[in-house]
């Protein structure tokens, strides 16, 4: 794949050195930044042919067969539109839109323009979480009855992140994103998401948008999809998932103690890990954050899908429904009331909503939990089915 990069920051060097990794095939022939020494100074970092402060000319690069976008929220709408119209595919990063309007535009310049949209949702490519949703959808857990994801840390690392009306929000639309996402992977694509309920509250920073954020997705088959995001969070990046089912349960910690532990005086000043607060004692070092953070297994799905003209496992279609998802919860946060989901072109499959799976206990009882004591005896609670009595046998 040759590739064109929008944007010379933090995220285009994480992608970048997702791309350039090991021996990678597919080359970055040209950068887009919006002042001339960043661009340069990123071409000569990534060994890119070609940089210029031209979006237009970026894009238009008659090398490159895809466009990534790693520029800031409000510039999605403009690199996307720039990039259909030059009819590339494009890749772009999270959130699709700071809103579901801006999202819907995006997916349907893609559309007309007949190239693959890919959403770079990092987050539902780790490794840890490619298992977890394998283990999910070959029912290893059962039904799914709530998921719960998690990203806090002590906010972003670029002044536009923290001005509402370029990032779209506060922690909830940069972090919130993700969880949300996640857990709808977890429950099902095809699950329609039909309301939210959501607290959020400006708690530390002198900012308008939010700085911490809890909310609630509600699920047409009463699937509930938790989300927790702060902005204030000390001591790196906290990145869990958990998924609650009818026969079992997973648990995942994707980047803060995870099994890597070191101790240092401070001395030699390393790089430690994304949001690590701190280069001295106890530390929670990430092996290698470009796989560990998803990004070299959701570039191989995006190249995949474009070279075999199907779609990847994260569309722009899925950032749409993100952010019909996040208008909800600003609007909750707003109304402290469950808000619904506005989704004006759904597309999951129908399917089956399965209704309270009952085990009977005998001809006369359900069962409703059977556990061994510690005297070894087996207790079991059950329900009568005609009475309704709850008893112990
Ligand atoms: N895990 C992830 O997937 C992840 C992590 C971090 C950031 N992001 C996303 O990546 C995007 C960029 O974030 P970042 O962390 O790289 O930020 P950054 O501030 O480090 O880089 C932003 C880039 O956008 C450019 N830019 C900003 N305003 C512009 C404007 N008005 N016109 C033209 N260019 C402009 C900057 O010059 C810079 O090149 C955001 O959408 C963010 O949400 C994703």
């Amino acid at each position: 794949m040759r590739l064109a990069i929008l944007g010379s920051g933090f995220i285009s060097r994480f992608y970048a050195d997702s791309l350039v990794a090991q021996r990678r095939k597919d080359i970055i022939v040209s950068v887009y930044s919006r002042q001339e020494a960043n661009a340069k100074k990123f071409a000569a970092d990534y060994n890119v042919p070609h940089y210029t402060t031209s979006i237009k000319e970026c894009v238009e690069h008659k090398e490159v067969d895809a466009v990534i976008v790693g520029l800031s929220n409000d510039m999605h709408l403009e690199a996307v539109l720039a990039s259909a119209a030059a009819r590339k595919h494009v890749l772009c990063t999270k959130p699709l839109g700071r809103t579901a309007s801006e999202a819907l535009q995006m997916l349907q310049a893609v559309e007309k323009a007949n190239v693959v949209g890919g959403y770079l949702e990092d987050l539902c490519y780790t490794p840890k979480f490619l298992k977890s949703l394998a283990a999910v959808k070959n029912g290893s857990i059962g039904e799914v009855i709530w998921t719960k994801s998690r990203e806090t840390h002590p906010g972003p690392h670029s002044d536009w992140f923290w001005d509402k009306e370029k990032s779209g929000g506060g922690a909830m639309i940069d972090l919130g994103c993700h969880c949300v996402e996640i857990s709808r992977n977890f429950i099902g694509k095809n699950i329609r998401p039909e309301a939210v309920m959501c607290w959020a509250d400006t708690r530390v920073h002198p900012i308008d948008a939010e700085d911490n954020a809890i909310g609630l997705v509600r699920y047409e088959n009463g699937a509930i999809g938790q989300f927790e995001v702060s902005w204030t969070f000390r001591g790196g990046m906290d990145l869990r998932d958990e998924v609650m089912g009818t026969e079992g349960t997973i648990w995942a910690n994707n980047f803060l103690r995870t099994g890597f532990e070191m101790f240092t005086t401070g001395k030699g000043e390393q790089y430690v890990a994304e949001k690590a607060e701190t280069n001295a004692g106890w530390l929670f070092p990430v092996g290698d954050e470009v796989h560990e953070l998803g990004y070299s297994h959701m570039f191989t799905d995006m190249f995949d899908a474009i070279d075999k003209k199907n779609e990847p496992a994260e569309t722009f279609y899925d950032g749409y429904i993100v952010n019909a998802i996040l208008d909800a919860a600003y609007k909750s946060a707003a109304s402290k009331q469950w808000e619904p989901v506005q989704i004006t072109d759904w597309r999951g499959k129908a399917i089956a909503i399965s209704s309270k799976k009952i085990t009977s206990y005998d001809d006369q009882y359900y069962l409703i939990k059977e556990e061994v004591l510690p005297s070894g005896e087996k207790k079991f609670i059950i329900k009568h089915k005609i009475t309704g009595s709850i008893e112990r046998r």
